[in-house]
């Protein structure tokens, strides 16, 4: 289940209907698969075949579709990283900036962990989402955001897309963002 951190004063927020109303106030969607769903060897695989990838699409077909359905996505892939990941240190790199772009960001977690990183209203400033495997996030379109690993360095998600040409990050220069 996803927690937050709130970067300004450390505070955690943890437990879903917390997590969730959090979230609502800071317009991000905020949703929950069921990972067990998963066959037991997708649930620690991190470096997939196309045949595997289609497994996992396959397994959440419906909740994918209902979700398509509700918020207009027209396709989606799956996305594996980890330390087998060719150039996963420059990628990461790339990932730890501060964006925007003009489609909402959608990631279902399905395997490993991840973190978004958002800046959400004044009162609260940047704000860990700190997620796990049936996390199913949605950063708005025009909110400031990055993406990273977690410690494990793993995740599996699949992707949601309006349209792909959409999702090119914009960087967003924050003197106001601090790292750590
Ligand atoms: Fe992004």
């Amino acid at each position: 289940m996803a927690e937050i951190r709130i970067r300004n004063t450390n505070e955690r927020i943890q437990g879903e209907q917390n997590v969730k109303s959090f979230l609502e106030k800071q317009e991000v969607l905020y949703e929950h698969w069921d990972p067990a769903k998963l066959p037991a060897e997708l649930q620690e695989k991190f470096v997939l075949s196309d045949e595997e990838k289609q497994q996992i699409l396959t397994t959440f077909d419906a909740e994918i579709r209902d979700l398509a359905g509700r918020r207009g996505y027209r396709t989606w892939d799956i996305v594996a990283l980890s330390d087998a990941t060719p150039n996963l240190e420059e990628l990461l790199k790339k990932f730890e900036q501060v964006h925007t772009h003009t489609e909402d960001e959608v990631r279902a977690i399905t395997a490993g962990k991840g973190i978004f990183i958002i800046k959400g209203t004044d009162d609260v400033g940047y704000f860990d989402v700190e997620l796990e495997a049936g996390d199913v996030i949605s950063v708005p379109e025009n909110k400031p955001h990055f993406f990273t690993l977690m410690e494990n360095r793993k995740i599996v998600a699949v992707r949601l897309f309006i349209e792909t040409e959409g999702w090119i990050a914009h960087p967003y220069e924050d003197p106001a963002f601090q790292k750590a």
